[in-house]
């Protein structure tokens, strides 16, 4: 597959200048194309002013600003765009103003070059006409901000090629997307429920169940949203809550079609006025009406066939923030009283039918089941995805239960000759789910975590010892149980985004995976005991340096990359290396007497003074107890077989999660600093 190497974008404005902002943020040149020179300018004065935010923010610095900047070439010359791997079309929504669009940019851009539209009301399939490559066309909706709202909606229409979909989706994950891929239908996905929740509400009110400020409160509380729905529509514009709606009343028929107030509000060009005492009895009953439509919506479109529950879900946690998403919710209040939920909407509009699926989700008496762990066999190579990127691919009981399920049918399948384990998005693991953990150290079950840990070790054994070859894929941020898991498959191929890292100590625990014994068989025991004392980054770079990797590739040549290593047959992983000096200095901070020293805050001897004065530093800010038992338990594994030395991984972990630092790590992780009493 050819890389992607140039991208345009048509339309300078709030989209179309976000969506170039995003892309050259992520290191691809872009070419933003606008009408007029005044235009131009406004969309790359919009970037800069987004940008220097961010380094006022402390996101980036000055010198990376320029660099970004660097890679945006704005005009109003169309044909600087010929050689663009993909344009994406970001003009106004207007059908002649993109149909004209498209045409040009099919008479100037080559073969190669995949179209892309923005539209968030038409069919994809409308713009197909007008050009000659139908098969390199797509949808790619973004969400507001589209600097900053990580979903993408990719939506082939009929006749896009496989190759454009692969592209597609690669492109998609080279500017930090999270993409879900959404069949050619009224609202793509995420619009078709939220749009309808919007309208009902202003029919509430509009029917007099209550008045704005009750509705606001009950979809607050309904939904675990910051924002109600009359809120949202004043600060994304009423007009365009008004104008979705006309657009899914009009293909999908009256129970879409947008209530009189919304046009009447629309016409007075005002804002809705928030002002009100909620009315407490009223609640009820509108959270009923709003999760009737909602969640009736959102298994219509799933009956469709336009998305599956996990991608529903993920449209309303990553595009719309939402806590919970449509099935998720459905799951909590019960399926059975979803159902009476949505047939008292059925019996309302009769337009709208009960969606099969709640019919048939009711009669099997169960909750909807999820699936967080994906399997393809592609060209003999089986992929593995856990994907369940709204929450960095975190390992819960069910992704843990599902990856062993998937793995163990990759290993079963004949023609998988190899497997690859990789993550959605844009990490690969960001360790095990630590919700998990503080439920059951505050329920007193930590046995259960206990049972738990065991299961993952014995399927991370299972993939370190299986006969076929086992790939971690390691394109993004692994962080704990992921980068314990990338350890323990047989190679890691990594890009430049990748990256592993062992925070547990600064969250009152220990890597409890098999990390640090993994880590020290191959990089020794003493640098093993640095990187879990710090809990400092492991770049792709570093790994590569420190022969953690199998290989170092760019994000294109992923696929021909894993294609070569198994062909050539996997290294040794613990074969036995040299280190570089870099590494030699923080292994040699950590070796004998100095890793006790250090963890009671005495600063090693070493030819570099501030670097062992600033690791101190770090450490002094981990758990006590923690460093402690990650200190003995290093040591005691050295020269023990694997499974011994899990066993004595195993055997601490009653002790660690009963302490009161690791409650405290672990409920302040994201909130604050935790505050260490060594107990
Ligand atoms: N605003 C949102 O939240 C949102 C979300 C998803 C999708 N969209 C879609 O994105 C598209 C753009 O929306 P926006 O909010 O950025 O609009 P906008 O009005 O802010 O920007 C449109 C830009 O396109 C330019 N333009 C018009 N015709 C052009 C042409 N022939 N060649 C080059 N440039 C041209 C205009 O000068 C303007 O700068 C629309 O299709 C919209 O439906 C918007």
């Amino acid at each position: 597959m050819s890389a992607i190497k140039k991208i345009g974008v048509i339309g300078a404005g709030n989209m179309g200048s976000g969506i170039a902002q995003k892309i050259i943020q992520e290191g691809i040149p872009v070419v933003m194309v606008d009408i007029k020179e005044a235009f131009v300018q406004k969309g790359v004065d919009t970037i800069k002013n987004m940008l220097a935010q961010g380094v006022e923010r402390k996101i980036f610095t000055g010198q990376q600003v320029e660099e970004i900047v660097g890679r945006l070439t704005a005009t109003t010359d169309m044909n600087q765009l010929a050689d663009a791997d993909l344009v994406i079309e970001a003009v106004f929504e207007d059908k002649a103003v993109k149909t004209e669009v498209f045409k040009k940019l099919d008479a100037i851009c080559e073969p190669k070059t995949i179209l892309a539209t923005n539209t968030s009301s038409y069919y994809v399939k409308d713009f197909t006409n007008a050009i000659s490559r139908p098969d390199r066309f797509v949808g790619y909706h973004y969400f507001y901000h589209p600097a900053k709202n990580r979903l993408l909606e990719i939506i082939p229409h009929d006749g896009t090629s496989e190759e454009t979909m692969e592209k597609a989706v690669l492109a998609a994950k080279l500017h930090a997307k999270t993409a879900i891929v959404v069949k050619d239908a009224p609202g793509f996905a995420v619009n078709r429920f939220f749009v309808p929740f919007l309208n009902e509400a202003v029919r509430l009110l509009e029917e007099g169940v209550a008045d704005i400020a009750t509705i606001e409160e009950a979809a607050k509380r309904g939904f675990k949203i910051g924002m109600g729905p009359f809120e949202l529509m004043n600060v994304t514009g009423v007009p365009i809550a008004l104008h979705a709606a006309t657009t899914l009343g009009n293909e999908l028929g009256s129970f879409y079609a947008p209530a009189q107030m919304l046009k009447a509000q629309v016409d007075k060009k005002e804002n809705w006025s928030l002002e009100g005492e909620v009315a407490e009895s009223r609640v009820q009953p509108v959270i009923d009406r709003l999760y009737g439509v909602c969640l009736g919506v959102a298994a219509a479109l799933v009956d469709e066939g336009v998305a599956s529950i996990e991608d529903t879900d993920r449209g309303a946690k990553i595009g719309l923030r939402w806590i919970q998403g449509p099935f998720e919710i459905m799951n909590q209040i019960g399926i059975a009283t979803t159902c009476d939920l949505v047939e008292a909407i059925a019996a309302k509009y009769p337009d709208f039918k009960t969606p099969r699926l709640l019919i048939q989700q009711k009669g099997k008496g169960a909750p909807f089941a999820f699936q967080f762990v994906d399997l393809e066999v592609k060209e003999g190579i089986a992929y593995i995805t856990i994907n369940r990127p709204e929450a960095m691919n975190a390992l819960n009981e069910a992704t843990v239960e599902q990856l062993d399920a998937r793995f163990a049918e990759a290993q079963a399948d004949p023609q998988a000759k190899a497997i690859v384990l990789q993550g959605a998005g844009k990490a690969f693991v960001a360790g095990a789910d630590i919700r998990y953990f503080v439920k059951n150290i505050k329920a007193g079950r930590i046995d259960d975590i206990v049972a738990f840990t065991r299961r993952g070790h014995e399927l991370l054994l299972k993939i370190e010892n299986a006969s076929k070859p086992t790939i971690a894929l390691l394109d993004g941020l692994s962080l704990g149980g992921g980068s314990e898991l990338a350890l323990a498959c047989q190679a890691i191929v990594a890009t430049p985004a990748g990256s592993l890292g062992f925070p547990e100590t600064g969250i009152g625990i220990y890597p409890g995976l098999g990390g640090m014994l993994r880590l020290a068989l191959q990089v020794g025991p003493d640098l093993a005991k640095y990187y879990v004392f710090t809990g400092d980054t492991i770049s792709a770079t570093s790994a590569d340096s420190l022969g953690l990797l199998a290989r170092m590739i760019k994000p294109a040549e992923v696929d021909q990359a894993i294609r070569d290593l198994v062909n050539q047959g996997v290294p040794d992983k613990n074969r036995s290396r040299e280190l570089p000096a870099a590494a030699q200095a923080l292994a040699h901070l950590c070796a004998g007497d100095n890793a006790k020293g250090l963890l009671t805050g005495q600063q090693p001897q070493a030819d570099d003074a501030d670097l062992a004065a600033k690791t101190v530093k770090k450490i002094g800010y981990k758990a006590p107890l923690a460093l402690k038992v990650a200190n003995e338990i290093i040591d005691r594994q050295v020269g023990q077989p694997i499974a011994a030395a899990v066993e004595i991984e195993l055997a601490r972990l009653n002790e660690i999660f009963a302490t009161a630092d690791a409650l405290e790590g672990l409920t302040s992780l994201g909130r604050k600093r935790p505050e260490y009493k060594g107990k």
